[in-house]
């Protein structure tokens, strides 16, 4: 019997198809809406050569109100929503902020207004740990202070989380977990799924693996003049697969009467890695070199940054479980397989 029936969208993007398929492996009927700006409808394939289950797919955008509506209208009994849809890119993101702010807050509003006229429980957003910017003490917490966004994207998140609170606040009858995700890495161990970038990668795994197999001629450490232990940047990594059952987790939570209608987690793993550090692990972890040089500083890039995960743990009942570099030899064998398809 099914457990509940989960909206995903953007479901064929990196993180909302690992999702998906934890959804289903979990026993959750799947409903998949993309419009397909940053990913292939053959994604939904790859779901279902994992799990054995096709979820419902339609193409279209959550930013168009009748998009929604429709998508309500012909799926019904939809008990949750897991919102990952929206542009990601940072970088894009201050030379179009009209685009970002339209496109991420639109789809947001959308879905919060449909829920209640439609019976849906709860919400689970896609923060990011981008809203705690340039913290003054690691590992952050759910109450470390908010900075001022240093992007049109990261400000996205950020108003993001109040527009849902204020919702909440003014009693809309809807709940919503917020989840602040730290960097996700990695793919599907079945390498069926993963991260496909669009042209020249902006993030490090994609731009690493990439040059690991020789698309690219060498990896630019940006920077190594931090106040780092080893003078690169650090971040908390956080394994895809473990990222996907935090959603999991979080919409048992809204599908639970008990809980509270409005809580934040942070989802990472508690551990700073440099980027050095990540480079070396992936070259041990596979065998494999990956010709790097250190580079000039990216503008705007966080020193260091990485999360106290306890809140998940205790609460939320997550914790990160997969070894780092069993995530970097997943991250390689869908590189792999990327080739033998010869997509790339
Ligand atoms: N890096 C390199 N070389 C590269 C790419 C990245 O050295 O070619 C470094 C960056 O300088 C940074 C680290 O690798 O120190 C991670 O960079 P990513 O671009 O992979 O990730 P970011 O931490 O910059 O960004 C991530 C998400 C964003 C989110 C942000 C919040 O990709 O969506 O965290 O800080 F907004």
């Amino acid at each position: 019997m099914s457990k509940g029936k989960i909206l995903v969208t953007g479901g064929t993007g990196y993180i909302g198809s690992h999702t998906a398929v934890e959804l289903i492996n979990s026993g959750y009927d799947v409903v998949i809406i993309d419009d397909l700006s940053n990913s292939s409808a053959d994604v939904v394939d790859g779901i279902e050569r994992i799990t054995g289950v096709r979820p419902a797919f339609v193409e279209g955008s959550c930013a168009n109100p009748h998009v929604v509506a429709k998508l309500f209208a012909e799926h019904p009994g939809i008990n949750a929503i897991i919102n990952f849809a929206a542009s990601k890119a940072v970088g894009e993101s201050v030379k179009k902020p009209l685009l970002y702010y339209r496109n991420n807050l639109n789809i947001l509003i959308n879905l919060l207004e449909q829920m209640a006229p439609n019976g849906v429980k709860g919400i689970v957003f896609s923060s990011s740990c981008t809203v705690y910017g340039e913290p003054d003490i690691n590992p952050v917490t759910e109450q470390s202070p908010i900075k001022k966004a240093t992007s049109p994207y990261g400000n996205t998140k950020q108003i993001a989380e109040e527009i849902i609170t204020d919702a909440i606040a003014s009693g809309e009858p809807i709940k919503s977990v917020i989840l602040r995700y730290f960097n996700p890495i990695g793919s599907h161990p079945s390498a069926e799924i993963g991260e496909l970038p669009n042209g020249v990668p902006q993030n490090l795994i994609p731009y690493l693996t990439q040059t690991a197999i020789g698309l690219r001629e060498k990896l630019s450490i940006f920077g190594n003049d931090y106040n780092t232990p080893d003078g690169t940047c650090i971040r908390d990594y956080i394994d895809i697969i473990d990222l996907a059952r935090a959603h999991v987790k979080a919409v048992e939570r809204l599908l639970d009467p008990s809980t509270p209608q409005i809580e934040i987690f942070n989802i990472g793993t508690g551990n700073g890695l440099s980027v050095k550090q990540l480079v070396d692990t992936f070259e041990e972890a596979t065998g494999v070199k990956v010709p790097h040089v250190y580079a000039d500083r990216r503008q705007g890039d966080i020193e260091q940054v990485w999360a106290d995960p306890a809140l998940a743990n205790n609460v939320l009942g997550w914790k990160a479980e997969t070894p780092l570099a069993e995530t970097l030899k997943n991250a390689w064998r869908w590189q792999l397989r990327l080739r033998e398809r010869g997509i790339m």
